[in-house]
């Protein structure tokens, strides 16, 4: 249990040894999942809860922060690492009420089998008395579902901001100490939950702008006493600018595409664009996803398996789609023996990305000089995209 301001104490869970999230997120840092007791002078809420494999930590902390009472659980959001110790809160404290929205609650209901009875629903920007301390619901809807909510805490200035801002990183700190580290983690953590959503991440932080933010305090990782670094950090990644950068998701069986990759890259290189190449059957898929943040263009290298693209190369073309990132060119690059219609799948799974696609480049087998020159040309055409819009010389 450790004090964050006067009367406001973390309470959540630190998570070392997790490595899979949702069973496909990699965790390469661990995780936590943040619980805080704001005391008030007549009233005292719990905000989230943790995942349900920590509920005894919770449980331990708020025993030893001498909680005997609590009125309000807060639930900002109905997913499991947040809401899943709710029941056992619940019977432990039970005239608690559950505070929430309604798309929140009726979650909770089918999830959890949460009774009706328990809820207290709340509007936009309604604010919860504590006593000498006021706890104000803005509704930030899909950052990353659509009944996700923050909690401004008035007198202390405290954003809860839930998994908005948050960060996939176990650290003995309670707040940032270690800004370089903190911003990898919250950016990978960006682009695999919050960047389908960009839109409505840029809503958010326009709402959240009419408040005078002294500390963010999300539900993952680290909190912020500079929120400043991860609202900048956000309002980039969420921006429309794109880099100068290509990244290469590939996958090779046979050598011929890989011999295709490298001298891509090095003809991408070469005219100063910077690459990000990855290896589909050895990737870190949350590495994919940062590098699709901020990437102008990214080109898919695949040889033609049964007629169609290697599976892996198909699933990196499925997750590009989900995560819907700002890519504004794209394209393919990749072998066949004998035929196939690789390029025209690959492209069919990429509706969302609304980018342009740039003519591809296909090796009958081993690539030939012909096939090196038509790289070199797709390296031409890409730089020339890039220049179009601005962000190449
Ligand atoms: Fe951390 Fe969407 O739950």
């Amino acid at each position: 249990m450790r004090g964050i301001r006067r009367n406001v104490y973390a309470v959540g869970a630190v998570d070392w040894d997790s490595r899979l999230f949702d069973r496909l997120i990699p965790l390469p840092d661990g995780t936590t999942y943040n619980s805080y007791l704001v005391n008030g002078s007549e009233k005292t809420a719990l905000l989230d809860t943790v995942d349900p494999s920590k509920t005894d930590v919770l449980i331990d902390k708020l025993l030893k922060v001498g909680a005997d009472k609590i009125d309000y659980v807060v639930a900002h959001h109905a997913e499991q690492d947040h809401s899943g110790s709710l029941g056992d809160i619940l019977l432990l404290y039970p005239e608690a009420k559950v505070v929430t929205n309604p798309k929140c609650k009726a979650m909770l209901i089918d999830l959890l089998g949460i009774e009706e009875g328990k809820f207290v629903v709340v509007e936009d920007g309604e604010a919860l008395s504590l006593g000498d301390k006021t706890l104000k619901f803005i509704y930030t809807p899909w950052v990353h579902w659509p009944e996700t909510m923050v909690t401004y805490l008035e007198e202390d200035k405290i954003l809860f901001s839930c998994d908005f801002f948050g960060a996939h990183l176990a650290s003995s700190s309670l707040f940032v100490d270690d800004q370089a580290t903190v911003y990898e983690s919250a950016k990978r953590y960006y682009a695999e939950i919050m960047m389908p959503f960009r839109k409505q991440v840029n809503a958010n932080l326009e709402k959240l702008t009419a408040l005078e933010i002294e500390v963010i305090a999300p539900s993952h990782g680290p909190i912020h006493n500079q929120p400043a670094f991860i609202i900048n950090a956000y309002k980039d990644w969420a921006s429309d600018e794109v880099k100068n950068e290509v990244v290469i998701p590939y996958v090779s069986m046979h050598g011929s595409t890989a011999k295709m990759v490298a001298y891509f890259v090095d003809t991408l290189i070469e005219r100063s664009i910077t690459v990000k190449q990855f290896e589909l059957s050895t990737v870190d898929i949350g590495k994919l996803a940062m590098a699709l943040v901020d990437a102008a263009t990214v080109v898919i290298g695949s040889p033609t398996v049964l007629t169609g693209p290697h599976p892996l190369a198909a699933y990196a073309a499925f997750l590009a789609n989900a995560l819907r990132p700002k890519t504004r060119f794209a394209s393919v690059i990749g072998s066949y023996g004998w035929g196939g219609k690789m390029v025209e799948q690959l492209a069919g799974m990429l509706p969302n990305l609304k980018a342009e696609i740039i003519e591809p480049v296909l090796s009958k087998g081993s690539p030939r000089d012909q096939e090196f020159a038509a790289i070199e040309m797709l390296a031409d055409r890409i730089l020339a995209k890039h220049k179009e819009i601005g962000i190449a010389d």
